[in-house]
């Protein structure tokens, strides 16, 4: 860059003259030298003093060089930071040492700028060094740069999107916390990886493929995908990727910011699952009503025909269908008794209470023998208005499948852990009842989680379970504008936790 300069000509050559010879040394440097540099240039007395200056500086603060010559160096300094310069001159002087330190220059009208001072002690003769050259480099660009650098790593660092960029090799270089925080993983251990290591594999080849053809060409990419987190948990994120380019247009990498879609991805299944269930309480209560009545018409045949008949082998297939139907039977009922829901009334209802007896009575079964259940109650649970009879059913319901799903062989006294136990909890927290229904048993598998509430869904066998018991449950509870939640890992267990809030009526 060409300096711009109306003060002074360096053609000549400028030899300085020791400006007070009781206490400077002789200082003899053809001074146009420094008129070359761009960074501003100074010699000073032990004691401050200006002995000379360059063209930069002159510019810098806007006066003839002759002004600046003999001026206290010191007055260009702010007065807070005049401490911090003298301290590191007077220790450049005493070590007989280079020194660099940043500062502020104050122009004549009191404009700040940022400098880097290198300060370097020297002598003419030999002996102590006397006079010091100052060389002050303007800063103030490069101080805006890391400003930026310095705002940019605090939005990285504190927004709530997951952030990763990534090397030209696609191995990642930086994640923010927010990023940490979503996959479960530490930065350390994501450092040098690819993110493939989040992969759930629910995309297909093509779906990543696509991508990289769109970065490689220089696009950005906005997709919704599904990651895996550290703990084998689902996350779903809206990803936009886009390519790094430096100053010369050269790929430098990628970065990636996720917008979290977990908590909306989950209340998208919950009201898609609502409705299913709804439409299909809809068509349960129909199906109930139109398979009923034939049944009924057939049960009451076969009971006639097995008074008149003599035929054993026709009483014996009587008997088989009378079994049947009476399965059937119990099914319709169960659907029916759900559908009518309505007429039972809402009572004010000691949770606990029924609570225990569900327990009473889930422990009257032959395969609960060897289970222990261990309770603990809140006495702050208030009581609700509900219907009791229907909490009572949910709780022997979600008891009795516990009790199935730790039972491998109960004649044999056989469990899939041992001591196979029931925890079971009543809470009453933010404005709700919870009740808590946690087994150690085989647990649920992945696929089986999200339709666990379905209607005739069962992993049992054919004549143990019609996997209605759920689905009736899920519908009381909501019906009380409850919840229930179920966590579960296969092998280690199952917790269904059952919401009940607090309506206007409770105590
Ligand atoms: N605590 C549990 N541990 C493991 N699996 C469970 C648990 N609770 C429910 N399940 C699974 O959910 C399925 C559905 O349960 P649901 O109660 O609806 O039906 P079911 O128990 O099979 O039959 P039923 O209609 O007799 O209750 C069960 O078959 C079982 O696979
Ligand atoms: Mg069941």
């Amino acid at each position: 860059m060409k300096m711009q300069n109306t003060y002074h000509q360096p053609s000549k050559l400028v030899v300085s003259k020791p400006i007070n010879p009781s206490i400077k040394s002789n200082f003899h440097i053809p001074c146009h030298f420094f008129d070359f540099l761009p960074d501003m240039s100074f010699v000073l007395s032990c004691d401050f003093e200006i002995l000379h200056s360059n063209l930069s500086a002159a510019h810098f603060f806007g006066k003839p060089a002759d002004e600046i010559l003999h001026s206290n160096f010191i007055d260009v300094i702010p007065k807070a930071l005049q401490s911090k310069f003298t301290d590191a001159f007077q220790r450049a002087f005493k070590n007989v040492e280079y020194l660099s330190i940043e500062t502020i220059f104050l122009s004549s009208i009191g404009i700040e700028t940022p400098v880097q001072l290198f300060i370097s002690p020297f002598s003419n003769n030999h002996t102590q060094p006397s006079n010091c050259f100052v060389f002050a480099r303007d800063i103030s660009k490069q101080k805006e740069k890391e400003l930026d650098l310095v705002r940019f790593a605090n939005v990285a660092e504190y927004t709530v999107n997951p952030l990763e960029i990534t090397d030209v090799d696609g191995k990642i270089i930086y994640v923010n916390p927010a990023f940490e925080r979503s996959s479960g993983y530490s930065r350390e251990e994501l450092i040098g990886k690819n993110p493939n290591i989040f992969s759930s594999h629910k995309h297909s080849k093509s779906f990543w493929k696509n991508m990289w053809n769109s970065i490689a060409q220089g696009k950005v990419w906005i997709g919704e995908v599904q990651n895996r987190k550290k703990s084998g948990q689902l996350f779903y994120t809206e990803l936009l990727v886009s390519p790094i380019v430096d100053g010369n247009g050269k790929l430098v990498g990628y970065f990636g910011i996720h917008r979290d879609k977990t908590e909306e991805k989950k209340l998208e299944q919950q009201l898609i699952h609502a409705q299913k269930m709804e439409s299909i309480g809809l068509l349960a209560a129909g199906l109930a009503h139109e398979v009923g009545n034939p049944l009924t018409s057939i049960s009451s045949l076969v009971q006639v025909i097995q008074r008149t008949s003599v035929d054993e082998f026709t009483n014996q297939k009587l008997e088989l269908i009378k079994s049947q139907t009476n399965r059937i039977s119990r099914i319709i009922r169960d659907l029916v008794n759900f559908s009518r829901r309505s007429t039972y009334e809402l009572q004010s209802t000691e949770i606990n209470k029924i609570l225990k007896s569900a327990i009473e009575i889930a422990r009257v079964s032959k395969k609960a023998k060897g289970i222990k259940i261990e309770e603990r109650y809140s006495d702050k649970v208030p009581q609700l208005f509900l219907v009791p009879d229907q909490v009572q059913q949910v709780f022997i319901n979600i008891l009795i499948n516990a009790i199935d799903a730790m039972c491998v062989d109960a004649s044999l006294g056989k469990y899939f852990k041992t001591p196979a136990v029931i925890n079971v909890q009543s809470k009453f927290e933010n404005g709700s009842v919870n009740v808590l229904i946690q087994d150690n048993g085989v647990g649920i598998s992945e696929d089986s989680l999200p339709r666990l509430f379905d209607p005739f869904f069962t992993t049992k066998k054919i004549g143990e379970g019609t996997g209605l018991g759920l689905w009736v449950s899920y519908n009381i509870v909501k019906s009380f504008q409850g919840e229930i939640l179920v966590e579960s890992e296969e092998g280690e267990g199952t917790t269904f936790i059952l919401k009940f809030p607090i309506n206007s009526d409770s105590k």
